[in-house]
């Protein structure tokens, strides 16, 4: 009786109730992150990488958007939102909707939204090629909305059609999930070089930013060296928490929810979150010092003090 709501281990309760925050706020970037989350190989855990990071920075106190661009709608459904017969990112895509129209809030988190897709968006890579810059769709739709948001996460399909090329040219930073298997680094050179030509047409400003090995099995060698393989080509970019392969991650979308709500204090929940932190560490605003010289000099000798 007198358990509490906050109890997610209890399982057998699909819906999530209250709102979800952490005790320890994350911290905020100094502009809107937008990450396009892409790896054209399908299953590599780039849904379920979009939805339980940027529902953990929620929980962490960021105002975060999802944008659901696979026509197989995952990221829609695992965060509980409506997809199937309302307008969403296609209609947007599209001109028959304005994108504020489509935001629809996520149930339990205290400012996650999402932006749903549904089959149409199937459609979308036939209809956008007739289109006047049918790459800058999506940036152009995301410009008068970004601002209401510190992260942004886009959940490509697996492909590296248009869609993903309009995701390439609409973000800030590419998040590349890397399913720590055999052939893992397959097809990699095939992004990157779309990565490459995105950023030399389209959008130089993108960078690859991020890489985090998922579905990882520690007790392997083969996981191990993936790792090492990764981590020799990619020093910076990786994250050095693997999420490890976990079947309450698995489980989550089944009920609607993310791992996050779904079983917190599993060990997918909490890999998600230390990466959330790290991500959000990573872009934290810097302190005017850490700005421009010129301006630093100035408010030093005018204030006399360092921060
Ligand atoms: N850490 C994990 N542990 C166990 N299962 C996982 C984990 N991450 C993802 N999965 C499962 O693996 C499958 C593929 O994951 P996900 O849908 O996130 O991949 P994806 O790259 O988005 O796939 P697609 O290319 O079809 O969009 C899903 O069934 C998901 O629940
Ligand atoms: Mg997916």
């Amino acid at each position: 009786m007198s358990q509490g709501n906050d109890d997610s281990r209890e399982t057998s309760t699909p819906s999530v109730v209250g709102v979800r925050r952490l005790k320890e706020a994350m911290a905020k970037p100094a502009s809107t992150r937008i990450f396009t989350v892409a790896n054209q190989k399908g299953g590599v855990g780039k849904t379920t990488t979009t939805v339980n990071i940027a529902a953990a920075l929620s929980m962490g106190g960021l105002r975060t958007l999802v944008i659901d661009l696979d026509p197989q709608g995952n990221a829609s459904t695992a965060l509980g939102v409506p997809h199937r017969d309302n307008a969403g990112i296609y209609e947007v895509l599209m001109g028959t909707h304005e994108i504020s129209s489509v935001v629809q809030k996520v149930a339990g988190f205290p400012s996650l939204d999402c932006i749903s897709s549904n089959t149409s968006l199937a459609n979308a890579e036939i209809n956008l090629v007739s289109m006047v810059a049918r790459e800058l769709q999506l940036k152009e739709a995301l410009e008068t909305l970004s601002a209401n948001y510190d992260y942004i996460f886009i959940d490509c399909p697996p492909s590296l059609g248009l869609l993903t090329v309009n995701a390439f040219a609409a973000a800030k930073e590419l998040l590349i999930p890397i399913q720590a298997e055999y052939y893992a680094l397959e097809g990699l050179s095939q992004l990157l070089e779309t990565f490459a030509v995105v950023k030399k047409r389209l959008n130089p400003s993108l960078n690859l930013s991020t890489i985090l090995l998922t579905m990882f099995d520690g007790r392997t060698r083969l996981a191990n060296d993936v790792a090492a393989n990764v981590r020799a080509h990619f020093p910076n970019e990786l994250i050095d928490i693997p999420i490890p392969r976990a079947v309450r991650v698995s489980e989550a979308p089944s009920y609607n929810q993310t791992v996050m709500t779904y079983d917190p204090l599993s060990p997918g929940a909490i890999a998600y979150m230390q990466v959330a932190r790290e991500i959000a560490e990573r872009g934290k605003a810097k302190g005017v010092t850490d700005f421009d010289s010129n301006v630093v000099s100035i408010n030093y000798k005018k204030d006399g003090e360092i921060a």
